[in-house]
């Protein structure tokens, strides 16, 4: 990578906006100049929320019901989506098959990476989590301390041998890996969730963000080099925020979106992004990217008709309304609606749509 201070700035999309990611990492590698090899990671460490787990919730809880998975897997995968995910597609864009999660109990293969991320995950640990409240006990903190597990355990059984050997990385991966990371959705979701003002949540964000940075910081004293980070989407364009926190007319932009709830997102990101230029700094040997997810989901959905989706806003997989979402009777459930019992199904042409359940993208 020419200089350490790259970031992807994409605003232009096709519908797999991934397609456009990955063709970036791939030439950003190939102009290298910090010792690295053009394009060989051997393994990804993810780490994240729903955005990008490949099974970690649904290994420590249970999985998704159908139809998640209905698209590509034909089975629900313990992906919040009906189809793959961008962390899916860059495993692909590598030549690395799809991530299994760590907390994968039956037949894990980790021998080019592992999945840390769960769904509901949050950077800063919350109290109210699974089993008795909504959010994953697997903040990034906890994500992390699994990774420095993985890689001790990688280390003594590189050493022991035999038949788990060759189910870890090896150690070198572990410096040569690509370091994705996808998270912090769930902290300004959580607010909201927590009936928290607007001010007090913007008042959190700084914190939230310095932890992610130790959290890099971290994953870099483990000799982690090459960072992908995901900023966070547009949290105002999805119904799971705006149905039922409704904001008034006066703040509703152009594309339909929440504007006091996109200025979180977007507030976030320009922490996240100083942070990312002060770890640039801090970190001489990183190679860091700043993927610009914000930009390229708030494009997808505020020019829809131009990449050939209707109403960008109403969810596929949902019951109700104006945006066939409903909080109490969501995608794969069951509910009672006038004493008919009524299954939250697909809609016809999932493709069709950007929004899969009210939280997720198809
Ligand atoms: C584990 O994954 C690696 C990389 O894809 C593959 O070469 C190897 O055969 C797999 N091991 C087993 C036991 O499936
Ligand atoms: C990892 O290994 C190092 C040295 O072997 C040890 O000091 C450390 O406590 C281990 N950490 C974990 C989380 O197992
Ligand atoms: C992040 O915050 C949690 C809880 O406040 C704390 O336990 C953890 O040490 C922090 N992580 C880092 C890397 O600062
Ligand atoms: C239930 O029935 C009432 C009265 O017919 C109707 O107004 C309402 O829209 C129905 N609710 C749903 C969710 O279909």
């Amino acid at each position: 990578m020419g200089s350490s201070s790259i970031y992807a700035h994409i605003d232009f999309i096709s519908v797999a906006a991934l397609t456009l990611s990955l063709e970036f990492l791939i030439c950003v590698c190939g102009s290298s100049a910090s010792g690295l090899k053009p394009c060989d990671f051997p393994a990804i460490f993810n780490f994240g929320d729903s955005n990008s787990d490949t099974g970690g919730l649904s290994a420590a809880f249970s999985p998704p019901p159908p139809p998640y998975g209905q698209t590509f897997f034909k089975r629900s995968s313990g992906r919040f989506s009906d189809g793959r995910l961008i962390i899916d597609f860059i495993a692909e864009g590598l030549g690395i098959p799809y991530l299994h999660a760590y907390l994968d109990a039956v037949a894990p293969n980790f021998s080019t990476g592992a999945n840390f991320a769960t769904a509901s995950s949050t950077i800063v640990p919350l109290r109210h989590v699974l089993p008795l409240g909504d959010f994953s006990p697997f903040s990034l903190n906890v994500q992390h301390s699994q990774f420095i597990r993985l890689k001790n355990d990688s280390s003594i059984i590189g050493q022991v041998g035999g038949l788990f050997k060759d189910l870890l990385p090896k150690e070198e991966y572990y410096s040569r890996a690509l370091y994705t990371i996808d998270i912090g959705q769930n902290d300004i979701g959580a607010g909201l969730y927590e009936s928290k003002s607007i001010q007090e949540i913007r008042a959190s964000i700084p914190i939230i963000v310095s932890n992610f940075s130790a959290n890099v910081k971290s994953l870099y004293e483990e000799g982690g080099r090459s960072f992908w980070i995901h900023n966070t989407g547009p949290i105002g364009c999805l119904p799971y925020t705006f149905v039922p926190f409704p904001v008034a007319s006066s703040q509703i932009d152009s594309a339909g979106c929440a504007i006091p709830y996109n200025d979180l997102s977007q507030y976030f990101n320009k922490k996240l992004k100083e942070s990312v230029v002060q770890l640039r700094k801090d970190l001489p040997l990183a190679a860091i990217t700043y993927v610009d997810m914000y930009s390229i989901k708030y494009t997808l959905i505020s020019r829809a008709s131009k990449f050939g989706f209707k109403k960008p806003l109403v969810v596929c997989c949902g019951y109700g309304g104006q945006y066939n979402f409903n909080t109490q009777i969501k995608c794969g459930g069951t509910g009672e609606i006038n004493d008919t019992k009524v299954f939250v199904g697909s809609c016809r042409n999932p493709s069709k749509k950007i929004n899969w359940d009210g939280t997720h993208y198809t």
